[in-house]
């Protein structure tokens, strides 16, 4: 029998647990390239608090994949609007993807290539044309993803820590 994939768009204060657990796995995941990133026990509360706020005040969209009914991940974005100290061309609002993973059995088979898909055009068919995200410079499979997908490197963050 053919799997089935279903994409769902999921409001998160109502689905609090099953996001919360992707953030976990997501969070355990980016701990192990970026050794500052907190426990999510540690930051759970006020974490899960934003991105609720964010949907609800700022055009946020969660969306799940299920893969044969059972939860394999997500997507969440925002829109954002900078202000007059922006200095690229582009003046309208803009798409920020703050957090995507898809559980480990279930990778390797398209489907954050299809979230990501999703989550473009319902943006798209608002008026967005500028996506942001942020990624680990080590996260070689994440990066590689989002060029396949047609996101260009523009800036690098650098950091340094005095303690
Ligand atoms: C990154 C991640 C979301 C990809 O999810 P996925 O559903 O496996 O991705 P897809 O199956 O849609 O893969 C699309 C493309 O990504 C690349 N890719 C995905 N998995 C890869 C792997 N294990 N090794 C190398 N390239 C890989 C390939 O180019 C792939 O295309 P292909 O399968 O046609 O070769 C998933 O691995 C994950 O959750 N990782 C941990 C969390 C994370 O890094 N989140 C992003 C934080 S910025």
């Amino acid at each position: 029998m053919e799997n089935v994939l279903e994409i769902k768009s999921v409001i998160v204060a109502d689905n609090y647990e099953l996001i919360s657990q992707m953030m976990l796995k997501l969070h355990e995941h980016e701990h192990t390239l970026l050794e500052k990133t907190a426990a999510w026990k540690d930051i759970e509360t006020s974490y899960m608090r934003h991105v609720i706020a964010m949907q609800q005040e700022c055009e946020g969209l969660c969306l799940v994949a299920y893969w044969d009914n059972n939860p394999a991940g997500f997507i969440f974005g925002y829109v954002e609007e900078q202000d007059d100290s922006r200095i690229e061309i582009h003046e309208g609002k803009e798409l920020y993807i703050s957090d995507g993973f898809v559980y480990s059995e279930f990778r390797r088979k398209g489907i954050y290539s299809q979230l990501n898909d999703a989550i473009e055009k319902h943006y798209a068919e608002q008026g967005i044309r500028r996506i942001l995200r942020f990624a680990a410079v080590n996260n070689t499979r994440m990066r590689e993803l989002m060029e396949k997908e047609g996101y260009i490197v523009t800036r690098l963050l650098y950091e340094k820590w005095l303690d």
